[in-house]
């Protein structure tokens, strides 16, 4: 390995608009392979909107995503997804009549250069198979293969989309609010989950619950009204006068966009 490695992530200029609203305005930043990423920031600083931006489900209005060297920004969600880009849904995106393994089967698909299907058969391949066991045991699921989705508690739920995000071995795992509307031990227990993922994988986790998401990451992007207003590590997050008022509320803590400032 390198001493001085490329990122594996680099955004530049990226903007999101829906209209007259930049919910993502020209957000630049950078990721090193295997770092532990957090953005945090307000209801609608456009959190989520930047995630949709690097995965392509709604790509950016302007700037780029570059992964790994390879310009994506006008590439397909499929298309960075084979790339090696995963995600989770800050809503809870399975099917709740299915057992552990259907899901799991049907993210493989959702992979596979053969047109989607439901109907198809109990078709993987060995390795395939290898890969659902590695995501189900990282996700500490392994032994819950024909439960019921709807059956689980809402925190299997939300393992079982990270290990539908885990399967085909991704590089880059983007993680929205993961441990949203989970109780404190459900949390800690996925805590455990995201910590224990190999350390290869780079990860960026949204997440409202600061103690949780400082405590899991190497570094942080704090975002409010599109833009980035603090980067930095996480013991220097905890007592940012700028992230206390953002989060107190603080009168005139409100960064008119384009005028935040992108360093700690
Ligand atoms: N598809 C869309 N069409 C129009 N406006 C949108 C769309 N998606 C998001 N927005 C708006 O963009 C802004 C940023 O939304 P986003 O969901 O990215 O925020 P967030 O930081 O993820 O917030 P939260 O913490 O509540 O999940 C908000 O004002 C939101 O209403
Ligand atoms: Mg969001």
């Amino acid at each position: 390995m390198r001493a001085v490695a490329e990122p594996i992530l680099k955004l530049t200029d990226v903007t999101v608009q829906f209209g007259a609203l930049k919910a993502v305005d020209k957000v630049s930043m950078s990721l090193n392979a295997g770092e532990r990423r957090a953005v945090i920031g307000p209801n609608g600083a456009g959190k989520t909107t930047l995630f949709n931006a690097i995965t392509g489900t709604i790509p950016p209005t302007s700037g780029r995503v570059v992964f790994d060297g390879v310009d994506m920004s006008r590439m397909s969600p499929q298309g960075r997804a084979h790339l090696g880009v995963a995600r989770t849904f800050q809503i809870t995106n399975l099917f709740g009549r299915m057992s552990v393994i259907e899901n799991m089967r049907l993210a493989v698909r959702g992979l596979s250069p053969t047109k989607f299907s439901f109907f198809g058969t109990d078709d993987l391949t060995e390795a395939q198979a290898d890969d659902v066991r590695r995501a189900l045991l990282s996700s500490r699921l392994d032994g819950r293969e024909h439960v019921v989705v709807k059956e689980m508690s809402y925190g299997e739920q939300r393992q079982l989309e990270v290990a539908m995000a885990l399967v085909g071995t991704p590089r880059l795992l983007l993680l929205d609010e993961p441990a949203a509307g989970l109780s404190p031990a459900e949390r800690t227990f996925l805590a455990d989950i995201i910590r224990a993922l190999p350390r290869e994988l780079t990860v960026v986790l949204i997440e409202h619950d600061m103690d949780l998401a400082l405590g899991l990451v190497d570094y942080v992007t704090v975002m409010q009204n599109g833009v980035v207003i603090v980067e930095s590590d996480p013991s220097s997050i905890r007592t940012n006068p700028l992230v206390q008022e953002v989060y107190l509320g603080k009168p005139h803590a409100v960064v008119v966009p384009g005028e935040g400032n992108a360093d700690a």
